[in-house]
């Protein structure tokens, strides 16, 4: 692909043209029917790819790995897990992705590894140079815990480990050791794991919780209780970051790569730090506040969703990075519960679906499009907790609101659950959804049958050609690309309006959020008559240069003004 590499690199900045899409390997499509989603799946599908105008491919980990978080538990960073096909197959995918135009994204997972990984392996031997990769500390005196912080996904934050005789840090599950990042050792193995994939041709790297990296010194007790994340207050945004960042870019530098970092509970100002000025050591960060429309960090218990809070979001990522720092836009991904089941209706599943789509798709920044958002694919209900795979959501289920009903308990888990985000994707209306021909490793969705790939292919008026039109239009259009940001109605609970304007183009883009009828009127300098209507989910009826709306109907319209006569 161009931008080449080596000290003469010229950064293209390809990224603010591309469409992203993600992949979380284990449920995109299983190839050799063991259950599992695999490489040859992908390959598969790269023309389908390509179809929805997908300039890249993020792919979720691919390394060998035990699997205690599906792949973010890393045992070999300079391998393909044989599950997926090994590294025959990734270049197969690579090479293909290549000849299609279509870049790859790998995932980066530094801030720990799995346990099973050599270098823990050796360190809990105190073996040398492994000894202190990771982070080793003596009970307190009086026989505590090293400190009060909590893991994420299991109890605290600390797990004793008998062979070394002390305890380890592991802000994730129990089998996800953090790295000593401290270490300039570790920091050298980040720079290698690095250059041998950018010198094997992948195009960049999605950096995963990239702002724990750097530990405090001391690793002081959290002041106070926050659920499941307590500490996170110390260890977010670590004294060193910037530091190992800037290190890290010494190799970066050397290729037109991408990094987006990954940043849970960044404002716009501190993204500006990573992303700003004139050599940034990040491309993109990758917000959270966009997810939580309906909770508030990630704690679903529970505030119904609210547009006004979405688009306030919004509209605060747009005017505060514009012409400082590039927008990572995006409604879903592995971590969170499917969006048309949060924001959106699942009844009126095409119709909300249309309406998130543009809601994001044509803001200011790259977009990312998680597999099986493009057909709508929503949240999944098990009557039990033995109906999901996932570490976090089990270890919320036996940890939280335990007084409560079992009803309660699992409507917590049911608004709450990333799983729903990693059912298989449904291909088709064969059995398994076409996922695979095997038993699938995790449940597929009972609504296959009427969500799917191939239904949706030649039905023009489906979510799945929605999103292709849009990401073509995306393409197509300078405007998206360069257009300024402004929302009109910003305190509307049922409507999301916004302009994007370029020199004589503006785009309007008009949302929905809402089964009932609402009087739309066009904004001031706006004659809808005169406006090329782009894409529409319902009628193209006007009336009164506005229109009543259908059940989250959605328009996008095309303004080219005439150029004025001095
Ligand atoms: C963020 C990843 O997106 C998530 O899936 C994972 O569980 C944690 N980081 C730990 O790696």
């Amino acid at each position: 692909m161009s931008g080449g590499k080596g000290k003469d690199m010229e950064k293209t900045f390809w990224y603010k043209d591309a469409v992203i899409y993600q992949i979380w390997p284990r449920s995109f499509k299983d190839a050799d029917g063991d259950g599992v989603g695999d490489l040859m799946g992908v390959y598969e599908k790269l023309d389908y790819l390509k179809s929805l105008h997908v300039d890249a491919i993020w792919f979720s980990p691919l390394y060998p790995s035990p699997n205690a978080d599906f792949g973010y538990d890393v045992a070999d960073y300079m391998d393909i897990s044989a599950e997926y096909g090994g590294m025959a197959a990734f270049k197969k995918v690579l090479d293909g992705a290549h000849e299609r135009g279509i870049r790859v994204i790998m995932d980066l997972v530094v801030n720990h590894t799995s346990d099973e990984h050599p270098w823990f392996q050796a360190s809990r031997r105190g073996e040398e140079p492994y000894k202190d990769y990771y982070i080793w500390r003596k009970p307190k005196k009086d026989g505590t815990l090293p400190n009060n912080w909590d893991s994420m996904f299991e109890g605290k934050a600390w797990q004793y480990d008998e062979v070394r005789k002390a305890y380890y840090l592991h802000i994730f599950a129990i089998k996800q050791p953090d790295l000593n990042m401290d270490n300039p050792r570790v920091r050298a193995e980040v720079k290698k794991i690095l250059r041998f994939w950018l010198d094997m041709g992948v195009d960049g790297f999605r950096e995963d919780v990239i702002t724990y990296i750097s530990k405090p010194k001391g690793l002081p007790d959290a002041p106070f209780y926050m659920p499941m994340a307590r500490g996170i207050f110390q260890y977010n945004n670590g004294p060193h970051l910037h530091e190992y960042l800037n290190e890290f870019r010494t190799v970066l530098d050397d290729y037109d790569c991408v990094t987006i970092g990954e940043a849970p509970l960044i404002t716009t100002k501190r993204a500006l730090d990573f992303i700003g000025g004139k050599h940034p050591e990040l491309d993109m960060m990758i917000p959270f506040q966009c997810m939580e429309g309906d909770c508030f960090l990630q704690d679903y218990s529970h505030h119904p969703f609210c547009l006004v809070k979405l688009k306030t979001i919004w509209q605060h990522w747009q005017k505060a990075l514009r012409g400082k720092g590039w927008n990572l836009l995006y409604i879903e991904n592995h971590d969170h519960p499917r969006v048309i089941s949060r924001y959106g209706s699942e009844k009126y599943n095409t119709e909300s679906g249309k309406a998130l789509a543009a809601s994001y798709l044509f803001q200011e920044g790259t977009p990312i499009v998680y597999q099986g958002q493009e057909i709508g694919m929503t949240n999944i209900y098990p009557e039990t907790i033995d109906g999901y795979e996932d570490v976090q959501t089990i270890n919320q289920y036996y940890h939280f609101a335990t007084h409560k009903s079992e009803k309660k308990r699992m409507q917590r888990i049911y608004w709450g659950s990333r799983d729903s985000a990693r059912t298989p994707v449904q291909w088709s209306d064969a059995p398994n959804a076409g996922f695979t021909t095997g038993t699938p490793w995790f449940a597929v969705n009972e609504n296959y049958p009427q969500i799917n790939v191939a239904a949706q292919e030649n039905d023009p008026d489906s979510l799945l050609n929605f999103y292709r039109e849009a990401l073509r239009l995306r393409h197509e259009l300078p405007v998206v690309r360069y257009g300024t940001f402004r929302q009109y109605y910003p305190l509307s609970n049922k409507l999301f309006v916004y302009e994007r304007r370029a020199k004589r183009e503006r785009l309007l883009v008009i949302c929905s959020y809402s089964v009932n009828p609402v009087k739309f009127k066009a904004p001031r300098g706006y004659d809808l008559q005169k406006g090329q209507l782009l894409l529409q989910s319902h009628t193209d009826y006007i009336e009164n240069n506005g229109f009543v709306t259908q059940p989250y109907e959605t328009r996008v319209y095309l303004f080219r003004d005439e150029e004025k006569k001095e």
